[in-house]
């Protein structure tokens, strides 16, 4: 009989927060890491939210599920980032009606400034770390530069949510079951610049599986609605919500993490915003949304070698562009203070 599995400990923040509420039960059941792998949970939030915090440790306690071993809460980034081997950055201002994401900038960079250095300074070197709160990708980078015993390898930042947009967006306009649309990409930034691209997607129609531009046979429609709608699609769940997403947007979460600690599928790709080594002529030392795949409990890399048509590349040249500049703001943001 093989030893039974040690606990991990894993750190959310903003754990008062709406995402958490919906990212805590799958962590605790095991979805993400695995049905095997115990976790110690630890939830980060800041002091007045501290009240709330001890509701949710009340219900995770009531799920009564065994995979779930200590509860932390805590409002000390010293105790939430103790020894943590994935890291769930969700903490953070959301945007109202009418802002962009990186209108967040200004409110959000330095939480992700105190908690690179947290995690720099008490997180496990080989810590997996996935930056949720907006602006995401920018937030990640900050996030690293104040953590540089960690390897740059381990951040990224959290575009499988427009990945799962995109996905379903297609399956609806194909007529075929969400699952049969595999490797929709999403480049660039979590913003309205990023790049939905259905170029090298497939769908699988009994059995059968083609390209889903030949399927569709209607490139403008992929090119222009399709793009904007995915672009558009944060905004439009909070124009209806009054809230920006949070059960999608933890699903999407648990997604990112569990492909990343279990690997992706053989033949498939996901999207993770990571560090950019110049791959498809991408500046470095940008956080940007590429196709990836990973082995279990390896790294992740980036898929090669792929096509871009001029369109494409023209999205791409947008969405880097204004990640440049999100680099800038932030610096000048951090320096201000
Ligand atoms: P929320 O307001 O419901 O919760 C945020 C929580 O973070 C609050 O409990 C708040 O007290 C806490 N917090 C604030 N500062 C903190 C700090 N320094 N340390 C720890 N906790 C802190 O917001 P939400 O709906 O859960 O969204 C959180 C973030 O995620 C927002 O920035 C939102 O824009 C972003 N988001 C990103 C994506 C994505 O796809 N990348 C999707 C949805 C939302
Ligand atoms: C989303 O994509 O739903 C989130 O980033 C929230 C937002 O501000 O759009």
């Amino acid at each position: 009989m093989s030893e039974p599995m040690k606990p991990i400990n894993v750190v959310v923040t903003g754990a008062a927060g709406q995402i958490a509420y919906s990212l805590l039960y799958q962590l605790a059941a095991g979805t993400v890491f695995g049905p095997d792998q115990p976790i110690n949970l630890h939830l980060l939030d800041i002091p007045v939210m501290m009240k709330v915090l001890e509701g949710v440790v009340m219900e995770l306690e009531d799920l009564a599920l065994p995979l779930l071993r200590e509860i932390v809460p805590t409002a000390d980034p010293a105790v939430a980032f103790k020894d943590v081997a994935a890291a769930f950055l969700v903490g953070a201002m959301p945007r109202k009606e009418g802002m962009e994401r990186k209108d967040l900038l200004a409110a959000n960079v330095e939480i992700f400034k105190v908690q690179g250095e947290a995690l720099d300074k008490y997180a496990k070197k080989d810590v997996k770390i996935l930056v949720v709160g907006n602006p995401a990708n920018t937030n990640a980078l900050i996030c690293s530069h104040y953590a540089p015993s960690i390897p740059k390898q381990n951040f990224s930042a959290m575009t499988r949510l427009d990945q799962n947009r995109a996905q379903a967006a297609l399956a609806a306009r194909l007529n075929v079951q969400v699952d049969q649309v595999k490797k929709v990409i999403i480049w660039g930034n979590h913003s309205s610049t990023q790049y939905p691209d259905a170029a090298h997607a497939t769908v699988t129609v009994q059995g059968s599986t083609k390209s889903v531009p030949a399927a569709l046979n209607q490139d403008n429609w992929l090119q222009t609605t399709f793009v904007e709608t995915i672009q558009k699609r944060g905004a439009a769940v909070i124009a209806a919500r009054k809230m920006s997403s949070a059960m999608s947007a933890a699903k999407a979460a648990g997604d990112h993490m569990r492909d990343w600690w279990m690997g992706t599928k053989p033949g498939e790709y996901v999207s993770m915003a990571v560090f950019s080594d110049g791959s498809y002529g991408i500046p470095e030392n940008i956080v940007f949304s590429f196709p990836v795949t990973i082995e279990p409990h390896g790294q992740y890399k980036i898929v090669q070698g792929l096509p871009i048509s001029e369109f494409a590349r023209s999205k791409l040249t947008v969405t880097a562009n204004e990640l440049e500049e999100e680099r800038a703001e932030a610096y000048k943001v951090l320096q201000k203070k």
